[in-house]
């Protein structure tokens, strides 16, 4: 098998982490990763993940964190890097393209996203492993929705990193490779930016895999999943024509509704903390006196993301790092994973 794939030299990729604005939450296959709804965010362009992959006798992983110190992998993460590399060829088999995957690889992965916190870790590492992996394969690069799926398959938001700027994933019919992403705006037509304040810095006890299974438990899920058809369709306008109050508005009734879904659900989860609330009135108080065109949103964990046009960066900045106890990262609108 090696020899067949001999000319094969480490494969470099780079990705981010995104933040959703319309949230993908519960699964209509779980397996497959396949969301129960589309969802839409924007590709970030910090904290980075970069991936080395290597053509390898058998499958082995290292992981580094921001300051190059080893992370010993958990036999979970372990068996998780391994499924989603037997999923991507499954994938690859119903376009004919498996043999031209090796058998196993070695990944070596560099994070400067901290886990489990709300910054979508999962993202970034495996729409930046489905990059590297459609570069390993060796006929005709595969087509960026092709990528995207390949993200999909290790992390359902991966799906909305192989594409830059604002990125929808949306479901079409059945099968392995039916939900992928689609650009709806490039980070040049619009530019904004995400302050992310995290309160605090512990790995949630819960994971999204464990979370989506469970999501149909809650009894408000069926009807948030009748709710995103027209929610997607307002924030996609949003998006496509710059309209900030418009994209606040629909992004925070969704952020909201998607922890009700998720503090409904059996077991409960709980991501929000005394000091998420807090952030947000004490946001929602500032940029009503000061005119701030700033939203909130969380994903799972007590993380804020505080996204805001240029001309009230400077302000939500200086609120951010008023904040006790917070660690705060400052992004903008990025794009997609590449090789690098
Ligand atoms: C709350 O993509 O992290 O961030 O496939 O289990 O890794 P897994 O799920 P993941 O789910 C993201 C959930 C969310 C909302 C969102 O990003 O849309």
């Amino acid at each position: 098998m090696l020899a067949a794939f001999a000319d094969t030299s480490m494969i470099h990729a780079h990705s981010s982490p995104n933040i959703a604005l319309i949230k993908y939450w519960g699964n209509r296959n779980n397996e497959w990763r396949l969301p129960a709804a589309d969802s839409v965010s924007m590709v970030l362009d910090f904290p980075t993940v970069r991936v080395a992959i290597e053509l390898a006798e058998k499958i082995s992983v290292q992981s580094y964190d921001h300051d190059g110190v080893e992370k010993p992998q958990s036999d979970a993460s372990i068996a998780r890097l391994e499924k989603h590399y037997a999923l991507s060829k499954e994938f690859l088999r119903t376009i004919g393209r498996d043999e031209e995957l090796p058998e196993n690889v070695s990944i070596v992965i560099h994070s400067g996203v901290p886990p489990a916190i709300g910054i979508a870790s999962s993202a970034a590492v495996f729409s930046c492993l489905a990059e590297a992996y459609g570069a390993l394969v060796k006929g005709d690069a595969l087509s960026r929705k092709e990528i995207s799926i390949l993200g999909r398959l290790g992390a359902g938001s991966g799906a909305r990193n192989s594409f830059g700027g604002y990125v929808a994933l949306e479901n079409h019919g059945e099968g392995i490779g039916s939900a992928y992403g689609r650009q709806i705006a490039s980070e040049q037509d619009w530019m904004l930016h995400d302050i992310i304040l995290v309160p605090d810095q512990k790995e949630k006890k819960v994971g999204s895999t464990e979370g989506h299974a469970k999501a149909a438990t809650s009894p408000l899920f069926a009807k948030r999943l009748n709710e995103i058809p027209r929610r997607m369709q307002e924030c996609i306008s949003a998006l496509e024509t710059k309209d900030f109050e418009k994209l606040r508005k629909v992004s925070e009734e969704d952020a909201l509704e998607m922890h009700r879904v998720m503090q409904t659900q059996t077991p409960s989860l709980q991501y929000l903390s005394n000091a998420t609330h807090r952030i947000i009135r004490d946001i929602e108080r500032l940029r009503k006196s000061d005119k701030l065109n700033v939203l909130y949103t969380m994903d799972a964990g007590p993380t804020v993301h505080l996204i805001c046009t240029g001309d009230s960066l400077a302000a939500v900045v200086a609120f951010a790092e008023a904040q006790k106890d917070c660690i705060i990262f400052k992004a903008k609108t990025g794009g997609a994973s590449h090789l690098s």
